[in-house]
C-alpha cells in the first residue's frame, strides 16, 4: 500500500477561519501559528510574554507580509489571566474555529501556580480546562469548529494521581512522572469531553496530537544528573519543529478528521514521521480515569459543560 504522505501542500485556504493557540510563541505553536497565517487564517496567539509573543509575530510578518495575527496574553499558570484572555476572545470575535490547547512545560522544578495547582498539571491540564470551558460556548456556535490538545508519547508512562493535582510543602515529587501525568490527562479530557459534547448534541469535534520528539525549547529544565537521559534520548532522536508541528496541526485543519481521533507521526515508536492516526493507551481510554479526571477538573477550576 502506498505511504500516506500529508505535509503543509495539504492545507486548505483558512481564509474566514479563526484559530486560537497557546504557547503560540515557540515550537510547535510557532510552527502552528506560521502555517495558519500562511494558508490566510486569523490566528489569535495565546502568550504569557508580550515581548516573545511579538518576536514571533513580527519573524512570521517577515516571511508572510499579510498575516493576521492577533496577540492576547494568557498565562495558562493564572485562571484570572485565562479569563481575561477568553473574555476578550468572546467580546471581540463571533467565532472560533479551532482552539489548539498546545502551550506546556515539562520536568520543571516542583512548585505552585497562581492557583494553588502541582505546575506541570496545573498548566498542561487544568489551565486547559480552565480555558476550553470559558470558550466553549463560542465554539458550539461556529459550524465544524474542533478543539485539539497537544500530548506527548509520555502519557503511556503517566497514572492518574489526584491526591498530587495540588501543590503541597513536603510531597514526595517525580517531576519526570508529573509530566507524563499531565500528558495523560490531555488526552483522558479529549476523550472525556468529547463524549461529554456528544451527550450534548454538540457537533465540536475534539481531537488530541502529538509531535513525536522534535527539537523545540521544552526541553530548558533538563539540567540534573537526573534528568540528563531524557535529553539524551532528545538529541539523539528528533524530529525538525516544522516536520513535528504536522500532527497538531493536520488535527486542526484536516476535513476529513473524527472527533475522538489522536495524530502523531508513523515512524518507529511514533518518534518520527509523517502525520497520521496514531493510538493512545488503554489507560488513556479508560471511562473511569476519565471519570474521575472530569470530576477533579470541575471542583477544583469551578468549570463546567455550559453550552
Ligand atoms: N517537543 C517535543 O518533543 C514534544 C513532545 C511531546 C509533546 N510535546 C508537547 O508540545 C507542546 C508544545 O511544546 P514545544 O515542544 O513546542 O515546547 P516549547 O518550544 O517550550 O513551547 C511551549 C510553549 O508553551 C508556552 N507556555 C509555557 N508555560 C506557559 C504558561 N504558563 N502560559 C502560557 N504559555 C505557556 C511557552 O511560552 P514561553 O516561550 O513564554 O515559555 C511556549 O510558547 C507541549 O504541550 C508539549 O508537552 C512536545
Amino acid at each position: 500500500m502506498k505511504k500516506e504522505i500529508w505535509t503543509l501542500k495539504n492545507l486548505p485556504n483558512l481564509k474566514s477561519k479563526t484559530i486560537v493557540v497557546t504557547g503560540a510563541n515557540s515550537g510547535i505553536g510557532y510552527e502552528a501559528t506560521k502555517a495558519f497565517a500562511m494558508a490566510n487564517a486569523k490566528v489569535i496567539m495565546g502568550c504569557r510574554s508580550l515581548e516573545r509573543a511579538n518576536e514571533a509575530k513580527g519573524k512570521i510578518l517577515q516571511e508572510f507580509k499579510d498575516a493576521d495575527i492577533d496577540i492576547i496574553i494568557l498565562d495558562l499558570m493564572d485562571f484570572s489571566s485565562i479569563k481575561k484572555f477568553t473574555d476578550e476572545i468572546n467580546e471581540k470575535y463571533n467565532k472560533v474555529d479551532v482552539l489548539l490547547n498546545n502551550a506546556g512545560i515539562m520536568i520543571v522544578p516542583y512548585g505552585p501556580t497562581k492557583d494553588g495547582f502541582e505546575k506541570q498539571i496545573g498548566v498542561n491540564h487544568f489551565g486547559h480546562f480552565y480555558l476550553t470551558m470559558n470558550l466553549l460556548k463560542k465554539l458550539n456556535n461556529t459550524l465544524d469548529s474542533r478543539i485539539v490538545n497537544i500530548a506527548s508519547i509520555a502519557h503511556r508512562f503517566g497514572k492518574l494521581k489526584p491526591d498530587s493535582f495540588l501543590y503541597g510543602e513536603n510531597k514526595k515529587y517525580n517531576k519526570t512522572y508529573a509530566y507524563a501525568q499531565s500528558k495523560l490527562a490531555n488526552l483522558l479530557f479529549t476523550y472525556g469531553l468529547k463524549t461529554r459534547l456528544e451527550e450534548k448534541n454538540s457537533k465540536i469535534k475534539v481531537l488530541a496530537a502529538h509531535p513525536g520528539i522534535t527539537r523545540t525549547n521544552l526541553g530548558r529544565h533538563l539540567k540534573s544528573l537526573r534528568t540528563r537521559p531524557v535529553t539524551w534520548i532528545i538529541e539523539l532522536f528528533n524530529q525538525a519543529t516544522p516536520q513535528g508541528a504536522l500532527p497538531g496541526i493536520r488535527a486542526c485543519i484536516d476535513p476529513l478528521v473524527k472527533s475522538g481521533e489522536y495524530y502523531g507521526p508513523d515512524g518507529f515508536f511514533d518518534i518520527k514521521g509523517n502525520p497520521v492516526v496514531v493510538k493512545s493507551t488503554k489507560r488513556a481510554h479508560s471511562i473511569e480515569l476519565q471519570d474521575t479526571l472530569w470530576e477533579y477538573s470541575v471542583s477544583l477550576t469551578k468549570q463546567d459543560i455550559d453550552i
